[in-house]
């Protein structure tokens, strides 16, 4: 993929938009399908958006192109959660693919439009941009960890641009992003992949003790960002111990969801009808409690 140089629009210019805002959050298969309950989305990324004042629309998997186009000229940002789909071929992959090639399109025309992955949707995303899947083995399914950002990375990004400075020296101090994969992309692999290293600035690095891997990244010419951790986690999952909830580990979550919506409020994609648009709204749906037979404490079932 080749990088252009675009103008960002970055929030000074033009936050003011009143469009309504409006971002996804793709659904992925579940482990064991039942009728009526083939794809889930953990309700923490719902509340995650919806937390600095997004509204989310839930993307299903299996629809089709033209559904999807519709759809992405019916929203202002997508994000790719966490779990455990195939990032190579499932149905989480296929629609991740086609909205991030219509965000690459869109942002080349100027059409502003944000996508975000979080952990599996983080990896999803080092697949999309380099058409490898080139992932290391780590250590890190249950670790909250501090980050190691690289120089100049907490003052001079876009994502960490908004952070409080006492926020940041948080994050760079204490255990607070959380940390839930076995499978990284390696600092030394992201150093030897020019498709990725053109790409993509790595904002922080972790390690699990014998590998470096690449823990943030914001592309350098487009509105795409990814975290191996969980941002969404510390404020909304409760269920595993090692989930931070302090002060601190909850400002995390704010801010980052903050950031992902401010770039959101950059486009003015809307639904054609308000009936189109209540009826694709995540209000539709009830979560349900999971928080006693998984690491979720709610998921919507689909
Ligand atoms: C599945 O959902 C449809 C539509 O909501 C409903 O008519 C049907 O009874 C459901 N099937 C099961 C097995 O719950
Ligand atoms: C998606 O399509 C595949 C292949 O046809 C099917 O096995 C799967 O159950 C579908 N999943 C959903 C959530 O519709
Ligand atoms: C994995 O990391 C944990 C700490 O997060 C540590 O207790 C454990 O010994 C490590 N396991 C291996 C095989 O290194
Ligand atoms: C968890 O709670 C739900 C709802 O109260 C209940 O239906 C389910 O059986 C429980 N599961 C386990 C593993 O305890």
């Amino acid at each position: 993929l080749s990088t252009m140089a675009l103008i960002f629009c970055l929030t000074k210019c033009c936050n003011v938009l009143l469009n309504p805002l409006v971002n996804c959050v793709l659904a992925q298969e579940v482990v064991s399908p039942k009728p009526n309950q083939t794809a889930y989305i953990a309700a923490s990324y719902v509340k995650f958006l919806e937390a600095a004042g997004a509204r989310v629309v839930p993307v299903m998997i299996n629809k089709t192109l033209e559904e999807y186009k519709t759809l992405f000229s019916s929203i202002n940002g997508i994000l790719y959660p966490g779990g455990g789909v195939s990032i190579i071929s499932s149905g989480y992959q296929r629609a991740a693919k086609i909205f991030y090639d219509l965000a690459i399109e869109a942002n080349k025309r100027g059409d502003y439009f944000p996508v975000w992955g979080t952990c599996l949707g983080f990896e999803q995303l080092m697949y999309l941009t380099s058409e490898k899947s080139q992932l290391s083995h780590t250590n890190t399914s249950g670790v909250a960890l501090p980050l190691n950002f690289t120089p100049g990375a907490s003052t001079c990004s876009r994502m960490f641009e908004a952070f409080p400075p006492d926020l940041v020296s948080a994050l760079s101090a204490e255990p607070l992003t959380e940390n839930s994969h076995q499978w990284s992309l390696a600092t030394l692999t992201y150093n030897t992949n020019e498709d990725l290293k053109s790409f993509y600035k790595v904002l922080s690095t972790n390690t699990d003790g014998n590998t470096e891997f690449v823990s943030t990244v914001e592309a350098y010419s487009y509105p795409v960002y990814g975290t191996q951790w969980h941002p969404e986690k510390n404020a909304f999952e409760w269920s595993r111990p090692y989930i931070p909830h302090s002060p601190s580990a909850v400002r995390t979550t704010f801010y980052t969801a903050h950031f992902f919506v401010s770039e959101a409020r950059k486009n003015f994609h809307r639904f054609q009808s308000k009936e189109e648009e209540s009826k694709a709204l995540i209000y539709n749906y009830n979560p349900v409690y999971t928080g006693n037979a998984s690491a979720f404490e709610q998921i919507y079932l689909f």
